[in-house]
């Protein structure tokens, strides 16, 4: 069972507002990021092993394109997602990418790279294992 990291719930970070305002979310709400370039949601993460590890984000975005973000782990931007419309604010999906985490505490941030923010983000599942994808999502 993956261990679930809420959005709202410290250490976690939320750039922009925690709300409870679209039903269906896990725990007692979500991070609304602001709408602009660079808004994130940032994680604490602590693995017992280092090694490459499944992260599923909780998501959800009414509008029609995509909301980009990048998959920034201690620092270093290393994957890309995309967080593509689940048609409704309250209609929760989950978008997946895999990363390398050390042993300990890590920070996992969601970093948006468009005007609009990222999609509202749920929650971040945390799961050790998976296949690697070097190079992108
Ligand atoms: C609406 C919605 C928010 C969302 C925002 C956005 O205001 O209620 O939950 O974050 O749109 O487009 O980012
Ligand atoms: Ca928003």
């Amino acid at each position: 069972t993956p261990s679930r990291h809420e959005a709202e719930d410290a250490p976690a970070l939320c750039e922009g507002l925690v709300e409870a305002n679209h039903a269906g979310h896990s725990g007692t709400g979500f991070c609304n990021t602001d709408n602009a370039v660079g808004a994130g949601v940032e994680f604490s993460v602590d693995a017992a092993a280092a090694g490459t590890t499944t992260l599923d984000v909780g998501y959800a975005h009414a509008g029609s394109s995509s909301r980009p973000g990048e998959v920034v782990v201690n620092g270093t931007s290393v994957r890309t997602a995309q967080f593509s419309a689940t048609g409704a604010w309250t209609t929760w999906a989950t978008e997946r990418v895999t990363v390398e985490l050390d042993a300990g505490v890590n920070t996992v941030r969601l970093q948006a790279t468009g005007p609009d923010g990222l999609a509202n983000i749920d929650y971040l599942d945390v799961t050790p294992g998976g296949s690697d994808q070097p190079g992108g999502d």
